[in-house]
């Protein structure tokens, strides 16, 4: 692998032990994956974030570490909010233990921004080259962007955080950015939601597995193509996906799409993932609020008290820039936490059955909270929320 003087001082250890093990880690992985270089990033998301995940090793690991970021770096979210944990019924125990974590984090200069939506915090921009690691911040990144990221671990991402560059192969190379399956959606989705695009994705995701798929018969905005990759990237392992005329490298084309195959998705194949069972508790925010869904929210909760416990996931930044929103959202009952969600939290495992508008969270509640997942629309989510 080409490496400049700087890497060449990093590895022999002029600038501590920590660099040189993390920028050997990053050297590895690029001979694994066949890169011939290292590429300078505009910003990294590092995962393994919540106590639930990574655990007493996870935290020991960190404690060893002694660098500080050198470029733009947040967390994935945690297993609670940090300022509202009590509120939201964390245990005291867990509170310790993942105070812990962030304070390793904060250590290293990642800033404590919990969230899978980085893109609502800081710039970033078409052609930027980023080291992130929750799939669907990678997936929004790459596909809505056009910014190149691989899905790294949580530990090539810390170490590209703390390096400020990261191995160039995969998606950060033109030739691995090009549609490999068509998935023409036979549907009439002009007046589709979130949810429906999660649904689409959950299905979707399935069909496609790692390729990256080039959708056509959609027109999604942005939060609905937040929920599409993000239900893609659970279902499937996708980082990386267009859809004609809306994405900036599909309308960027044209892509050679000839001897690809074409999966069809029908309406009826969507639809039928809208089961109607009861639930105990309703969580919205999968990936994490837009100041647009926050906006929908509070106008359907307005003037209504909810029933069940009904959690909105949003980042602090978007919070803080919506407060008055938020407000209106609290006063019905329902709470608007930062820094988790309804996945990594360990709160969540005390329900039999969450209502969601995701698809992302549809795949991954019933395994990680060990709860029977239903998927609606934020209307339906309210309606239910408050009957
Ligand atoms: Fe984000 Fe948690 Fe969903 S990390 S994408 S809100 S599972």
């Amino acid at each position: 692998m080409l490496l400049d003087k700087d890497d060449e001082r990093i590895l022999a250890g002029e600038q501590g032990e920590t660099k040189q093990k993390v920028l050997e880690l990053l050297v590895a992985l690029g001979k694994v994956f066949g890169a011939e270089r290292l590429v300078p990033i505009a910003s990294a998301q590092v995962s393994g974030a919540s106590y639930k995940t990574i655990g007493e090793y996870g935290l020991q690991w960190l404690n060893s570490l002694d660098a500080k970021a050198v470029v733009p770096a947040v967390l994935n979210p945690i297993g609670m909010p940090r300022d509202r944990w009590q509120e939201m019924g964390v245990d005291p125990d867990f509170a310790v233990k993942q105070q812990a974590v962030v304070a390793a984090y904060e250590r290293l200069g990642i800033s404590l921004e919990c969230t899978c939506t980085p893109y609502y915090l800081r710039e970033t921009k078409f052609g930027d080259h980023l080291a992130w690691s929750e799939s669907s911040a990678v997936c929004y990144a790459n596909s809505v962007i056009g910014a190149r990221t691989n899905r790294e671990g949580g530990p090539g991402a810390l170490a590209a955080a703390l390096v400020g560059k990261t191995p160039c192969y995969g998606f950060h190379l033109d030739a691995n950015r090009r549609p490999q399956v068509v998935v023409r959606v036979q549907a009439d989705t002009r007046d589709w939601t979130i949810a429906d695009y999660g649904a689409l994705g959950y299905h979707a995701g399935k069909l496609v597995g790692n390729r990256i798929p080039f959708f056509t018969g959609i027109d999604p905005g942005k939060d609905q193509l937040k929920g599409l990759g993000a239900a893609m990237a659970a279902t499937g392992a996708v980082a990386l996906y267009h859809v004609e005329g809306v994405t900036p490298e599909a309308r960027a084309g044209p892509f050679d799409l000839a001897g690809l195959e074409t999966i069809a998705v029908e309406s009826d194949e969507i639809k039928k993932l809208f089961r109607e069972i009861p639930v105990d508790a309703v969580a919205v925010g999968c990936p994490h609020c837009s100041p647009a869904e926050l906006d929908e929210i509070a106008l359907l909760l307005k003037g209504k008290v909810v029933t069940k416990p009904f959690y909105v996931f949003a980042s602090q930044g978007v919070i803080e820039k919506n407060q008055r929103t938020v407000d209106t959202i609290e006063k019905s009952g329902a709470r608007v936490f930062a820094d988790t969600c309804m996945v990594v939290s360990p709160v969540m495992e005390q329900y039999e059955a969450i209502m969601v508008n995701s698809g992302k969270a549809l795949a991954y509640v019933p395994d990680m909270c060990a709860a029977v997942a239903r998927i609606g629309t934020i209307g339906d989510c309210v309606r239910v929320g408050t009957e």
